[in-house]
């Protein structure tokens, strides 16, 4: 597999995917680089430091990228989601490893110019650090494999606002921008399916329980997760799995059942639909043809049994 670099704001969800991607056998995770989203840049950082050093993995460097939105907003930290300083409120030793000097945008680049056989890109944020990097250096789409990006609704309705994703949402001029760059291989993994694919209160007790650092880590961050899903998104005490169903597509460990190619823009005026992805699925009843213009494949379809294996992969105490 190619190496991988995960652009992410460590978030619980980002937590428990950077946990599964340093547990899969064969995943060559290179680089992390972070965003402002659902805590501040910094703090996502120090986040994926810490998520690291528990999976062992203090040699994977972490940069802290934009602070701001392209157009310069600061968005709220989501503390209502991921909890006091984005893990929850669970508290974890000061990491050992420092952040990387440089910026994101540096350490993404130098990545993905220095591995000749081309990097994947999974991003789990709002994409300020991709559009930037593509601001510096437009040759990047030629160096990237794959770009798998977890945003974005499409029939379902939004996590931010009536229609937008906050990924998608938080900075909607960047997600354009990215959408429009001429990626070789873009998958988008939207709220249809991500909403879909649920862990369950009998998930988490088997990830305290299981005697592996990497499993309990993800159980104790995922408790307030589920308070926030329970009170607004799902009836029952779980939660989605956003960002680690995107990392399991990205590795290739979940097959959609359906992806179509499809043309993807944003909203980017202001107004009622800002933030929104538009996808053009006219036609897909049709047998999920390619649309003339598709720019990338949007997973409408996953077989809801993703929770079941990131489970088992965060339990395993061998790899
Ligand atoms: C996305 O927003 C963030 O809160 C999550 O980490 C995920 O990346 C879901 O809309
Ligand atoms: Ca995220």
């Amino acid at each position: 597999p190619r190496p991988l670099l995960v652009d992410c704001d460590t978030g619980i969800d980002d937590a428990v995917a950077l946990l599964y991607l340093c547990r899969t056998p064969g995943v060559d995770l290179r680089a992390v680089t972070t965003v402002a989203g659902n805590t501040t840049a910094e703090r996502a950082a120090r986040n994926t430091l810490q998520v690291l050093e528990t999976a062992g993995r203090t040699d994977i460097p972490v940069a802290a990228g934009a602070a701001t939105t392209l157009r310069g907003d600061t968005h709220p930290e989501a503390g209502f989601v991921h909890g006091d300083g984005g893990l929850g409120g669970v508290a974890l030793p000061e990491p050992t490893a420092a952040p990387d000097p440089g910026t994101a945008v540096e350490l993404l680049l130098r990545t993905a110019r220095e591995t000749e056989a081309g990097i994947d890109i999974l991003a789990t944020a709002p994409l300020t650090n991709l559009a930037l990097a593509l601001r510096a250096e437009p040759r990047l789409p030629e160096w990237v494999g794959r770009l798998t990006i977890m945003g974005g609704a499409v029939h379902h309705p939004g996590n931010i606002s009536p229609l937008a994703e906050a990924n998608i949402g938080h900075d909607p001029e960047a997600a354009a921008a990215v959408l429009a760059a001429g990626w070789r291989d873009l998958t988008l993994v939207p709220l249809d399916v991500t909403m879909r694919e649920n862990l369950t209160e009998a998930h988490r007790q088997r990830l305290l329980a299981c005697g592996n650092p990497v499993g309990r880590l993800a159980g104790e961050i995922l408790d307030f997760y589920f308070t926030f899903h329970e009170e607004t998104a799902l009836p029952f005490r779980g939660s989605a799995c956003h960002d680690p169903l995107a990392a399991g597509i990205a590795v290739g460990e979940v097959t959609p059942r359906a992806a179509p190619r499809l043309p993807v823009t944003v909203d980017t005026a202001d107004g009622a639909a800002r933030g929104a992805l538009v996808a053009d699925t006219r036609g897909i009843h049709r047998g999920y043809p390619a649309q003339p213009g598709a720019n990338a494949a949007v997973v409408l379809e996953t077989d809801g049994t993703f929770p079941e294996l990131l489970v088992d992969r965060l339990c395993r105490i061998r790899k």
